[in-house]
């Protein structure tokens, strides 16, 4: 059997990581600046992860949701204080796009409508409902095209209001900092009219965190910046560091129902044992914290680097523009072994392991300062 030809990717074959590092099976080392897509939050194999998850395996790797597991209650006891919302419960699923699928339908459940605004630019993940809202055209097929969706511009609050006045809208549904469309920040002004545009309209206000929460950009969402309070946060990515779960975070106005929402792997024992691993060692190291310090670094030994066209950012998730991006990737990484994303055509993206310190700021602030000096710009 072969696989299904759908992902570009490049021809190296990793085998081993230990923090920021990694290598392939020819023994070529590299430096993670993307963390698997802003996956890797506590850094490749670490300890206390590898422990918890080990130890879990021994005793009990997965059971359904038919059965009562202590292990997802004290988690989400330590999501809940991590995060400030002690008061929201939590579902338990395995994916971005699954989380998003289920926000929208919690959504629509509770206030009975059925029409979305999402922002241009946004990605959502590729699931039916989720695709619907992701402004991607060229992923949608016709089976998902069938949803009630309106993109507004971000931070058009006229546009917004319009829409939420017309009284059909269930969810608006915004990312913390669009990641796919090039580290896009909400102004706080617009997540505070959002928030209230909502509450009026009896629509429900929607955070996608699946890219921006779990700390990775200095707070451990991104809309606490703003001081919003979402009805319904989604997460996933950083938060099992690498083994599939994700979370939605539900105001406790949305009143649960039995058989509302399922999943046969959501919350597993070995997912939970990650998950708590992650919390732990998060706050064990203060890596919420030490992505505000490498962030600013990083900011601060860039900004004079006369080939960036723009930085955006908060903590460690940051978009670089480049006039030559995607040479400069290249190079990056067939030359440094330096793994970084991109968004688009010109932007650079960085989503390295929150656990980073100053001497891998250092590596990639070096090869990124020799490649753009030789790398013809404009
Ligand atoms: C903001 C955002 N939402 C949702 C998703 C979809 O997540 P998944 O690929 O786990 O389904 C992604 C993935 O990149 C994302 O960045």
């Amino acid at each position: 059997m072969n696989l299904f030809d759908v992902y570009t990717c490049y021809n190296i074959n990793l085998v081993n990581g230990k923090g920021a590092h990694l290598s392939d099976d020819k023994g070529n080392s590299y430096l993670d600046f993307y963390g698997g897509h802003g996956v890797i939050s506590i850094g490749h194999s670490h300890p206390h992860y590898m422990y918890r998850l080990e130890n879990q395996l021994h005793c009990l790797g997965f059971y359904s949701n038919a059965v009562k597991n202590d292990l997802q209650e004290k988690f989400a006891c330590l999501l809940g204080k991590i995060s400030g919302y002690e008061t929201y419960n939590l579902f338990l699923c395995n994916s971005g796009a699954e989380a998003n699928e289920n926000a929208l339908k919690v959504a629509s459940f509770h206030n009975q409508k059925a029409k979305v605004i999402a922002i241009k630019g946004a990605f959502h993940g590729r699931t039916s409902g989720a695709l619907s809202i992701t402004d991607n055209p060229k992923l949608s097929s016709e089976f998902n095209a069938k949803h009630n969706v309106v993109f507004v511009a971000m931070n058009d609050e006229l546009a917004l209001k319009k829409e939420l006045e017309k009284g059909d809208v269930s969810a608006v549904i915004i990312e913390g900092i669009q990641g796919v469309k090039g580290v896009v920040i909400p102004s706080n002004k617009f997540l505070k009219v959002a928030e209230k545009y909502c509450a009026e309209n009896n629509a429900l206000l929607i955070l996608d965190e699946i890219q921006s929460g779990y700390g990775r950009t200095g707070k451990f969402f991104a809309h606490q910046y703003a001081g919003i309070q979402p009805d319904i946060i989604t997460t996933a990515k950083g938060m099992g560091n690498g083994f599939p779960i994700a979370g939605v975070l539900i105001s406790p106005k949305i009143k649960a129902w039995k058989g509302m929402l399922g999943t046969t792997f959501g919350g597993n024992h070995l997912s939970c044992a990650a998950a708590t691993a992650v919390i732990e060692t998060i706050e064990e190291e203060k890596l919420i914290d030490n992505a505000n310090i490498i962030g600013d670094y990083l900011f601060f030994e860039l900004k004079d680097n006369k080939a960036i066209k723009a930085i955006r950012g908060k903590g460690l998730m940051i978009g670089i523009d480049l006039e030559n991006m995607s040479e400069i990737r290249t190079k990056l990484l067939m030359e440094y072994g330096i793994f970084t994303g991109a968004s688009g055509n010109e932007t650079l993206r960085l989503l390295p392991p929150l656990s980073i310190g100053i001497k891998e700021a250092d590596q990639f602030i070096s090869a990124f300062n020799q490649i753009t000096q030789t790398v013809k710009n404009g």
